[in-house]
């Protein structure tokens, strides 16, 4: 079992495509183990995003991902479940990620990239403790649809 954190990015909230973005999640047969609205500030922007650290765009990454609420969720399943996920978010530059994924779908600008997910199972536990408490999250729930998604 592995999980990916994602994060539905300021534009993503503002531009009303929380429904549209979680939609595609669910309808791919994914399972939530967490989901919550939230403000991030500077302490944590820096925290999520410290591998960028020193980059040129760092400062405006904090700036973006700290300007308005966003919707963070966790998606746990079987392994893979992180690559899928990034598979359907598509290439960062949304100007270079392929139609049908959710960059590709609904943004122009690598800065405003509309979404956030975990690119390793590594990471994925590591977002996951930095935005989620334990007692947030349903770890394994029985679903009705699962037999008819995962054989
Ligand atoms: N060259 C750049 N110019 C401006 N912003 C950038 C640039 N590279 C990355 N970013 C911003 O920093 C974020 C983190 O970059 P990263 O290389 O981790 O891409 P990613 O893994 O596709 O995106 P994320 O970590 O947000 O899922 C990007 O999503 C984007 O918002
Ligand atoms: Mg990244």
């Amino acid at each position: 079992m592995e999980r990916a954190l994602i994060i539905l990015k300021p534009d993503a909230v503002q531009r009303g495509l929380i429904g549209p973005i979680l939609t595609r999640i669910e309808q791919r047969g994914l399972k939530l183990q967490g989901l919550k609205l939230m403000q991030v500030d500077e302490a944590l922007a820096r925290r999520h995003y410290a591998e960028h650290e020193g980059k040129g765009f760092f400062g405006s990454l904090v700036d973006y991902i700290t300007s308005a609420p966003v919707v963070v969720a966790v998606v746990g399943g079987k392994t893979g479940t992180v690559e899928m996920v990034r598979a359907m978010v598509g290439a960062t530059n949304p100007a270079k990620a392929a139609p049908g994924t959710i960059r590709g779908d609904f943004g122009v600008e690598i800065g405003r990239n509309l979404i956030h997910a975990s690119d390793s199972p590594e990471s994925g536990e590591r977002e996951t403790a930095i935005f989620f408490q334990p007692a947030e999250l349903i770890t394994d729930w029985p679903r009705v649809s699962d037999p008819w998604i995962y054989e």
